[in-house]
């Protein structure tokens, strides 16, 4: 049984979860409006990748005999002012919800609550990974600059990212 201060925390989380997914849904629209369809197929993947990050919260909380209580979503934002400008607002997201897990793990510790301390090392690596492959299309965008053939070579392999959901979940 998970105690209310944990439960209340996971729900927050899943939030975070599932804004998550939407906020990369609106980055991802704002590529398709700017002809960038490859970019938006790796923005869009990214959302998927949320959706499975809140699912497994949802899981867990039922297996601990929890409610899951979902809450509204904030609206996300609807422009931005580059692709490259994009990806770094994706970065400083992510190492947003970085510093939530962090967050998570620390209360799961202070309420000795050990298989929540657990299941939470799944996530906190997860959070590398999250950073690192944000982080590379950054430093690739720098790279490119204005250079519109190199947007092009960008976007071709950005496109070429595909979602897999078992390779995602870790189950
Ligand atoms: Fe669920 Fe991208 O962190």
């Amino acid at each position: 049984m998970l105690s209310e201060k944990i439960q209340n925390a996971i729900n927050r989380q899943i939030n975070a979860e599932l804004y998550s997914s939407y906020l990369y849904v609106a980055m991802a629209m704002y590529f398709e409006s700017v002809d960038m369809s490859g970019a938006a197929k790796w923005m869009n993947s990214q959302a998927q990748e949320e959706l499975v990050h809140a699912d497994k919260f949802m899981k867990y909380v039922n297996e601990r005999d929890g409610r899951v209580i979902l809450d509204a979503i904030e609206k996300p934002a609807v422009e931005w002012k580059s692709v490259q400008n994009t990806f770094e607002a994706a970065l400083e997201h992510e190492r947003k919800v970085s510093s939530l897990i962090n967050d998570l793990v620390t209360l799961a510790r202070e309420e000795s609550d050990h298989m929540t301390d657990n299941f939470l090392q799944w996530y906190v690596a997860e959070q590398v990974e999250e950073e690192a492959s944000v982080g590379e299309v950054v430093r690739k965008l720098k790279l490119i600059g204005d250079s519109g053939g190199g947007r092009f070579m960008i976007d071709n392999e950005l496109g070429q990212r595909i979602f897999n959901p078992a390779a995602n979940s870790g189950e």
